[in-house]
């Protein structure tokens, strides 16, 4: 029998001895690629390995270069870690090694990405009747969901654009708030629609698009439209106000898609589930779950209110291809055709957590930005920026852009967190984003008081 656990057990140990460092070891890398290209890199081996080898080398050379994005300070991106149980599941996704593509080749992979669709749709209250494609990121599912909405504004106007294309179709009218995320224009981009023809509508100060612009917008033509609301905007954790979105966009029989990447799963939690009042009513919705669910990458689930509308933008035949009428076939919801099974991961988080505790995560990772914002806002000139609704903080603090830059890059190389910046109203600021499982008080205290330092002596250089 060929042996099939070579290197597992190594894996094993030393994964173990990673998440036993997570906590504690510098958060930034130690090496650039360059340093691992070094140790890893080379000549095409002529001959093979022994796998326990392979894992050994690939831990000693990849180590220095990975960065604790998965560790409880970590507040740059938007990046959750890994809850316990996802990360066990996703293990076994690639023991079992489903191509979760086709009921036929995997019923349980099936049967857990229904099971998941059920939670999710249920966690973040929208309609039970939606389906949900478990795609890789907000990117993935951005595009998911524009696909779907592109098939069915067009199929309104006599269209059919899965057979005959975008030449020659009835132009559609895209709107967004003009603090849109990027990934949105890549997804037009992507889909033919365009990305410089999106009619970006302003927003206020903290990003949310302006309902009244949107509805003049709106009026100011006819013809097949599709807007995108943010739930969670990636700077300040605005969120967009969905009821008069809505309202608007039902008004111009418009299709309304929500970008709630980490925003959304402000439904799940009692304490923040005002932000996304009327989010049910949008007719999709893109949500990740490697951010504020803390799945292991790459995890993200585009849900379409409209099954049909769905399958017709995403469905997969093939004379070879055994689909089973009446089960779910996964890819039918994807643009992948072979896939991992995705949704097994997702499947554990929730379960591992259940709807207590996922409330319970969000209002704990939004309380600790408020800490976080509290301790920030003590540095002298420090200014808050944003109203700190959920789990994002942006500083500015004196001194210009130089310094804000200097300060972001003073604080990387400390190692005790790890942020970014970025530019809000045209100004460079720090953005802190908290979204582990497994900060906590402590981390945030930890890591305020290491901001602080760094602000103080900018260009002091860290053993
Ligand atoms: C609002 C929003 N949409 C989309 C994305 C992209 O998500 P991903 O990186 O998972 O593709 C992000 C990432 O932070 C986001 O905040």
């Amino acid at each position: 029998m060929p042996d099939r656990t070579a290197g597992l057990r190594e894996a094993a140990e030393h994964a173990e001895a990673f998440l036993a460092t997570l906590d504690e070891r510098p958060v930034a890398a130690r090496v650039d690629a360059a340093g691992v290209r070094d140790a890893l890199g080379g000549p095409l081996p002529e001959r093979g390995e022994d796998p326990a080898a392979v894992i050994d080398a690939l831990v000693a050379g990849a180590e220095p270069g990975v960065v604790a994005t998965a560790g409880p300070r970590f507040f740059g991106f938007v990046t959750g870690g890994a809850l316990p149980a996802a990360l066990a599941a996703d293990w076994l996704v690639s023991a079992w090694d489903q191509c979760a593509a086709f009921h036929s080749l995997s019923p349980a992979a099936a049967a857990i990405e229904e099971v998941a669709t059920a939670w999710t749709l249920d966690l973040l209250g929208l309609p039970a009747s939606a389906s949900v494609g478990f795609v890789t990121g907000g990117q993935g599912a951005n595009t998911t969901c524009l696909a779907a909405a592109r098939h069915a504004v067009l199929a309104r106007a006599g269209w059919d654009v899965e057979h005959d294309g975008l030449i020659g179709a009835p132009r559609v009218r895209i709107l967004c708030g003009e603090q849109a995320h990027a990934t949105f224009h890549t997804a037009l981009r992507l889909l033919g629609l365009g990305a410089g023809t999106a009619v970006r509508v302003p927003a206020d100060g903290q990003g949310r698009m302006d309902p009244d612009a949107l509805k003049e917008a709106l009026a100011a033509d006819a013809g097949p439209a599709i807007v995108s609301a943010q739930a969670g905007n990636v700077a300040t954790g605005a969120f967009d106000a969905f009821e008069p979105i809505a309202d608007a966009c039902s008004a111009h029989s418009a299709w309304l898609h929500i970008d709630g990447a980490f925003g959304l799963w402000a439904a799940a939690a009692p304490a923040t589930r005002n932000l996304t009042r009327g989010v049910e009513r949008a007719d999709s919705w893109a949500v990740d779950a490697h951010k504020w669910l803390n799945v292991p990458y790459d995890s993200a689930m585009a849900i379409v209110a409209d099954p049909d509308a769905h399958l017709a933008a995403m469905r997969l035949a093939g004379p070879y291809l055994v689909a089973d009428p009446g089960q779910r076939d996964n890819t039918n919801y994807v643009p992948e055709s072979s896939r991992r099974a995705r949704g097994v991961p997702v499947y554990a988080a929730i379960r591992s957590l259940g709807r207590a505790g996922i409330a319970e995560l969000v209002e704990r990772n939004c309380a600790h930005a408020r800490r976080m914002a509290e301790r920030l806002a003590a540095i002298p000139g420090a200014v808050v920026l944003n109203d700190v609704v959920l789990n994002q903080v942006l500083v500015r603090l004196p001194g210009g852009d130089d310094a804000n830059r200097a300060a972001v890059a003073a604080i990387q190389r400390d190692g005790t967190c790890w942020l970014g910046g970025t530019t809000w109203d045209g100004e460079h600021v720090l953005r802190v984003s908290i979204s582990n499982w497994a900060t906590s008080d402590e981390d945030v205290d930890r890591s305020a008081t290491a901001i602080a330092a760094a602000v103080a002596h900018p260009t002091r250089t860290v053993p």
